[in-house]
């Protein structure tokens, strides 16, 4: 017994106390799992909070960056829309970052929003697009006589002025005479003589051509397209290279040329032979000394204003350059003057295509400083003359934009220019010899 009631009594208390030790454990763990939801719940809670104000922050960031980047662009259009700009103009405004250019200046016109969205504005001179018509345009021979108008001094807005008011062909005799501080009293006399004047014809009231002030010696005497006119002149010891006295056939007696001109005017004379046309050099190579008699004795007869309109002083005349002849017709009667002859018919059209052009035309007394004087040719070699003839300009101007070197390098274009400008690539067609 004393055995067995121990024994019972350890056997029951064990069942109860694993009854209340597996009840313990079973309520423990169930608060325990109660209080484990209980804290992920609420981690994940703080987590997604932490989450969403993470999102929100990032949202705002966006919308904010959004706004700073939406909002001043959208201001920047509705100003480039009130300038007069399209979207798709806008859109190549951005890109070709030409924005704030345009909006500090307020540059518009139709030919400058043509020129953004077609992809041709040269930036450079951005400026002269706001004031040339779309019918009239720019091309690389206008940028060539912007760099030309700077190099002489023109200040930016003068050259604007002449772009705005006058065509291109009123402007380049501002090349050849001095500097103009006055633009603004040319374009008046220009437009003034507006429908008298063309390419062929240029009158103007006011005098603009200082001559025999601020000359200057020729630029490459050793060069055939030098240009001698009242402002550039010859050393009084110039003489020509490969004087070569002429054949009567052609000349006078005793007259020279430098041997090329001699040449030239041979195949010149005798071409215009074959079609019936007969003419020959009266008068050619000058010297210094020779041509101060003749504007001596010009100057006594008919005093300083009229000579000077007719001969030049010496030193400045083309006839010392070797490559000017005076030509005169052979039997015709070329009273009062050889404009009258059937020779100058032919001479006057025809002499580019055999390296001659007329030096002082009709109708450009204004530019060249002359009277016209139908019988004096100068030779400058068949392409170079061809050219001068299609240009239409006098050579004292094609000379002034196309083949001068630079006095201030910065006015120089960019190659680019310069090669797309060169007289040979304007006037290729022209060009046949
Ligand atoms: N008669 C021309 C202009 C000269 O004297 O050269
Ligand atoms: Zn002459």
């Amino acid at each position: 017994m004393s055995t067995e009631t121990p024994r019972k009594k350890k056997k029951r208390r064990s069942r109860i106390g694993a009854w209340w030790y597996r009840t313990r454990r079973r309520f423990a763990s169930w608060l325990a799992s109660l209080g484990t939801e209980d804290g992920t719940k609420k981690k994940k809670k703080k987590h997604h909070r932490k989450l969403r104000k993470q999102v929100i922050m990032a949202l705002v960031l966006v919308a904010a960056i959004a706004c700073a980047i939406l909002i001043p662009r959208g201001i920047t259009d509705s100003k480039l829309k009130n300038l007069g700009y399209t979207n798709t103009q806008i859109d190549a405004i951005r890109s070709q970052k030409l924005t704030s250019t345009i909006l500090d200046n307020q540059y518009y016109s139709e030919y400058l929003a043509q020129s953004i969205e077609d992809g041709t504005l040269n930036t450079d001179y951005i400026a002269y697009y706001t004031v040339v018509s779309s019918s009239d345009g720019l091309d690389a021979v206008d940028f060539l006589l912007i760099g030309r108008l700077r190099d002489k001094g023109y200040e930016e807005d003068q050259i604007l002025n002449l772009f705005e008011n006058l065509q291109f062909w009123e402007i380049t005799p501002l090349l050849v005479f001095d500097y103009q501080y006055d633009e603004t009293a040319y374009i008046s006399d220009c437009q003034e003589h507006e429908s008298e004047n063309s390419t062929s014809y240029f009158v103007l009231s006011g005098t603009y051509y200082t001559p025999y002030e601020n000359t200057r010696l020729v630029e490459d005497s050793t060069n055939v397209n030098m240009l001698v006119n009242k402002t550039w002149y010859l050393d009084s010891s110039y003489i020509p290279a490969n004087l070569t006295e002429l054949d009567t056939r052609y000349a006078s007696e005793g007259r020279s040329l430098a041997g090329v001109a001699a040449e030239a005017l041979y195949a010149w004379s005798s071409a215009g032979a074959e079609v019936g046309v007969t003419f020959y050099a009266a008068s050619a190579y000058r010297s210094y000394d020779d041509q101060s008699s003749i504007y001596n004795s010009y100057l006594s007869a008919y005093g300083q204003e009229e000579t000077d309109a007719m001969s030049a002083r010496p030193g400045f005349s083309e006839h010392q350059t070797g490559y000017t002849v005076d030509v005169a017709a052979t039997n015709e009667d070329d009273t009062p003057e050889y404009k009258d002859t059937n020779a100058y018919q032919w001479t006057s059209t025809n002499s580019q295509d055999y390296g001659w052009i007329l030096r002082y035309p009709e109708g450009k007394e204004t530019i060249t400083g002359y009277e016209f004087e139908s019988w004096h040719y100068r030779y400058l070699g068949i392409p170079l003359a061809q050219a001068v003839y299609a240009s239409e300009m006098t050579y004292d101007e094609f000379y002034m934009l196309y083949l001068k070197g630079w006095d201030d390098e910065t006015c120089r274009p960019s190659d680019e220019i310069l090669t797309a400008s060169d007289w040979q690539t304007v006037y290729a067609s022209a060009i046949t010899g």
